[in-house]
């Protein structure tokens, strides 16, 4: 073993200069691969006289460590060429991004109608989803045995006294509220959701939403009702919409209407969403009863009014012909990603 061999080697480690990790790879089998010349070096080192091994251990060991530092910097520094085990991606690739969530379409259609009645003036009211008797049907003019105050229809938190409390049954209860707090005249619209007992279906739910609209004034007249309804259904299913009055009953309103939109699909010609007749049923209304008035007291014989009803649910039905009113409940994302994007039929 000659000194020189070590030193000679030791200059080449300093002198290394790689380009690419192949280069550096290369190299390193070069040097301290299983038959490298530092390796080479190693077996030699073995047959050494035991009293020349102190000579060239150290610088042996020396050389070594200088080369295994050399191939580290080298290969920290040199391109990376795809023959490294580093990451291999291509990091100027755009992210995935992190989902985003969209509105659910109950809260979609609700704030369309709150937009349209803004613009109408009308303001937004808001009250408890926990009534009581008097305002979800007392002061409606409900006659004490009406079949809606049944155990059927609705929830009751505590039945056993005058005046029961329980899960308002519509959002008319925020009329009641708005009658006997604001100053006339009144122009509100009530969004919220409401409860009946009902067994759960494609077509009915114990829960849903609506959105119920109050006007009162001197001289409100049917007509004044007729054209805001008609501008209302222009401006949520589109200008060529036209509606239909049909008389109905209900206790707080007198006459009563439930009020059809031509049906957007097939423009009038009949198709399986309106069932072959033309038209959509979408809400009822008609003109606040004098004795409702009267129970908040409001004179009746100065002011007149009217209200109207509509549900949610069963308007974006419409809008969007989903089919069955469970999907608005169980929150499966892939029906609920459908609607902010979703075409409007
Ligand atoms: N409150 C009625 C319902 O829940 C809807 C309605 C409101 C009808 C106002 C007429 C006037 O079905």
């Amino acid at each position: 073993m000659k000194r020189e061999d070590i030193d000679q080697l030791l200059a080449e480690v300093g002198a290394l200069d790689c380009k690419t990790q192949k280069e550096v790879e290369d190299a390193r089998v070069r040097l301290l691969g299983k038959k490298g010349s530092i390796t080479a070096l190693f077996e030699e080192f073995r047959t050494v006289d035991k009293d020349q091994k102190k000579e060239f251990g150290r610088p042996l060991n020396e050389l070594k460590q200088a080369a295994m530092a050399k191939i580290d910097e080298l290969k920290e520094n040199a391109a990376d060429d795809g023959s490294s085990d580093g990451p291999k991606e291509d990091l100027s690739m755009p992210g995935d991004g992190l989902p985003l969530g969209s509105r659910h379409p109950v809260s979609i259609v609700r704030q369309q109608i709150v937009d349209i009645f803004r613009k109408f003036g009308y303001d937004v009211a808001e009250g408890p989803e926990i009534e009581d008797d008097h305002h979800v049907f007392e002061a409606l003019n409900f006659p004490p045995n009406h079949p809606a105050r049944d155990m059927q229809d609705t929830f009751f938190v505590s039945a056993g006294h005058l005046n029961p409390i329980l899960l308002r049954t519509h959002t008319s209860s925020v009329q009641v509220r708005a009658m006997e707090t604001m100053k006339l005249p009144i122009r509100v619209i009530c969004p919220g959701r409401v409860f009946r007992n009902e067994a759960i279906s494609a077509r009915a739910h114990c829960i849903f939403h609506q959105v119920e609209g109050l006007y009162i004034d001197e001289n409100v007249t049917f007509a004044d009702l007729k054209q805001a309804l008609l501008l209302f259904a222009r401006e949520m299913f589109g200008p060529e919409t036209s509606i239909r009055m049909r008389p109905s009953y209900f206790p707080f309103t007198e006459p009563s209407t439930e009020v059809d939109v031509s049906c957007n699909i097939c423009h009038g010609k009949g198709c399986n969403v309106c069932k072959g007749t033309g038209w959509l049923e979408i809400l009822g209304a008609g003109m606040v009863d004098p004795n409702v008035l009267e129970a908040s007291g409001i004179d009746s014989k100065k002011y007149s009014g009217f209200a109207f009803g509509m549900g949610l649910e069963r308007i974006a039905m419409l809008k969007w012909q989903v089919n069955d009113l469970r999907h608005y409940f169980e929150n499966d994302m892939r029906f609920l990603g459908e609607f902010e994007t979703a075409p409007e039929v």
